[in-house]
């Protein structure tokens, strides 16, 4: 069975199922005077344990996990939030290798991506696995809290307590509302997100090199100190979480140059891709490509492909192999040129397009995996089938950029271009 994994793998120890064993912070200092390491220690101390016993006489909509009751009176954050990823991360993708796990290896998975207590035990129950909860689900915790993925409450709320960033005067809530909230500085430090966006330095490598590596990128980059994780990814604190699945956002983290010029008597399309707005890598993890894509474009509308260069980290799906690394590192520069018959005729121009693929890798796994359908049940199929076409559904094209061929094109003949074999020249 391990060969369908991906192999995103951690240790973390097997969850014991009781909904109202609370252990308690283990920390006894006052919260707001905790250093931001020891609050990240408790706060995601994993397996997060469950919230424990109710808080008595707190309303139903107060007491409640899910984040359509947050969204009652936090609107903003809710309507950002559910339309980021971290209210995704329990699609299909995840769904089909849950199905082919036991309880251990599935815990494994949703400590990122759905990693309370409560919905550990709801995917438990819905799998039919061991160590599920015997007594009734509480009120509070609805019955889908484990389909809404990374959900409010995974972020902020521990023993039915909420957490916060430090209040702003600009958007605070009047009134009070499920007992107040702590406020801590670690909200707003880039190690909040670490605990799902950086392996420790004893996980999984190929390479030599971590498979999530975010945080120390971000570390080693011109941003370290500067703009955090939040501040990118959270303006104004606003949940977007937008990243390379988003065309906006690609554009927003490169400098891209196009410059067709004459060389030793052949033309030259040359490219300069620059990480000026990543703070890590271009991209950041194995699973995303983008295709710089050269082409000639006629003046009726004809097109002619010059070359392309992939950027990206391409790794086997055994996930054992690097074929090549051309991830753009935060201030870094990616350059590259292709040779082009210049045509002789007026009007073309050469163009640059940048296309995304942000699931590249995985629609690799899945495509690979499907191969061994004969082996599993008809849901897994459904599920692994409807997961590679959301994966290559997500492809899109973030960038096209031209330049007129005029001034290369009356230069003297005696500097033109090889030709190539082009018939036209
Ligand atoms: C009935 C309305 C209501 C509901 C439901 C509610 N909240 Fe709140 N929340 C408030 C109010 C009012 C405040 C301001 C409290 C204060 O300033 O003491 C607040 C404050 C907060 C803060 C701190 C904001 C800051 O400035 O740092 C966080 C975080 C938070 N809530 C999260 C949640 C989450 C997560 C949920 C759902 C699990 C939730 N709340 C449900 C009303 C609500
Ligand atoms: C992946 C973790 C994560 C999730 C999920 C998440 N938040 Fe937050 N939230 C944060 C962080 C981090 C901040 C502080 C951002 C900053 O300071 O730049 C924050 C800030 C807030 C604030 C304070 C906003 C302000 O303007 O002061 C509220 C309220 C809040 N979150 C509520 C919610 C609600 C409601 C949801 C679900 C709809 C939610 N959060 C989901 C991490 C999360
Ligand atoms: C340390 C945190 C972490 C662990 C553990 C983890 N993931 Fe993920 N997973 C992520 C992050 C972050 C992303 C998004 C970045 C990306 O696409 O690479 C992601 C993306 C994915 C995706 C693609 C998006 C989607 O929803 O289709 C799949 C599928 C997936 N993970 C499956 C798994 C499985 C199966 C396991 C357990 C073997 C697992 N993950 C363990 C953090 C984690
Ligand atoms: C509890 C785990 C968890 C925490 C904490 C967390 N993330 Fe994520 N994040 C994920 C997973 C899992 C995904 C993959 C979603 C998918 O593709 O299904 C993801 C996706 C993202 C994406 C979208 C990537 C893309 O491919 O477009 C961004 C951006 C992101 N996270 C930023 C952050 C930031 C910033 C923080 C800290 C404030 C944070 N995350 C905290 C688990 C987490
Ligand atoms: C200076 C702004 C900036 C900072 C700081 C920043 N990011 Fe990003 N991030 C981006 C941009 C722009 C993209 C889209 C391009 C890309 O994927 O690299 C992105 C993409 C991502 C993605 C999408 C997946 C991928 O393979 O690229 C994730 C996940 C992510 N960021 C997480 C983080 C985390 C976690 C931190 C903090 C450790 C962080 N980012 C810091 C700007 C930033």
């Amino acid at each position: 069975m391990r060969r369908f994994l991906i192999g995103m793998v951690v240790s973390v120890g097997l969850a014991v199922f009781a909904w109202q064993t609370w252990l308690g912070r283990v920390s006894t200092l006052p919260v707001a005077e905790e250093s931001v390491e020891s609050f990240l220690a408790n706060h995601w101390n994993h397996p997060l344990p469950p919230q424990g016993a109710p808080v008595v006489d707190r309303p139903a909509l107060e007491a409640s996990l899910d984040a359509a009751s947050c969204a009652q009176c936090h609107t903003a954050q809710w309507e950002a939030w559910g339309g980021s990823l971290h209210s995704r991360t329990m699609g299909p993708g995840i769904q089909w290798q849950l199905r082919l796990m036991n309880q251990e290896q599935g815990n494994r998975c949703l400590r990122c991506h759905a990693p309370l207590a409560e919905q550990k035990a709801l995917v438990a129950l819905e799998r039919g696995w061991s160590a599920a909860p015997a007594k009734a689900r509480p009120d509070y915790v609805p019955a889908d809290l484990h389909r809404q993925g990374v959900a409010c409450a995974a972020c902020h709320v521990r023993g039915h307590d909420r957490f916060g960033p430090p209040a702003r005067a600009e958007t605070r809530l009047q009134g009070t509302a499920h007992g107040g909230f702590t406020a801590h500085d670690a909200f707003e430090d880039s190690r909040f997100c670490a605990t799902c966006h950086q392996f420790p330095e004893d996980g999984p490598r190929v390479a030599g090199k971590l498979q999530e590596d975010t945080l120390a990128q971000w570390q080693a980059s011109p941003f370290a100190g500067k703009q955090s994780c939040q501040q990118c990814h959270m303006p104004e604190r606003q949940h977007l979480f937008r990243g390379i699945h988003d065309p906006e956002m690609v554009r927003k983290a490169l400098t891209v140059e196009l410059i067709p010029l004459r060389e030793n008597g052949r033309a030259v399309a040359r490219v300069r891709l620059s990480n000026t707005g990543a703070g890590h890598h271009f991209p950041t993890y194995m699973v995303p490509k983008v295709y710089a894509r050269l082409a000639l474009l006629g003046p009726d509308g004809e097109t002619r492909p010059v070359g392309e260069e992939i950027i990206g980290w391409q790794v086997d799906v055994g996930l054992t192999d690097e074929q090549f690394d051309r991830r753009i590192p935060a201030g870094g520069t990616f350059e590259f040129e292709r040779d082009f018959p210049l045509p002789t005729e007026a009007g073309w121009r050469i163009e640059l397009s940048l296309d995304v693929a942000p699931r590249e890798h995985y629609e690799r796994v899945f495509a690979d995996s499907l191969q061994k359908a004969s082996l599993m049940d008809t849901g897994t199929v459904t599920e692994l089938r409807a997961a590679l076409s959301e994966a290559a559904a997500t492809r899109f094209n973030a960038l096209r950029l031209s330049r007129s061929l005029e001034n290369l094109r009356i230069q003297p003949v005696d500097t033109l271009a090889r030709c190539d074999g082009d018939a036209d020249c």
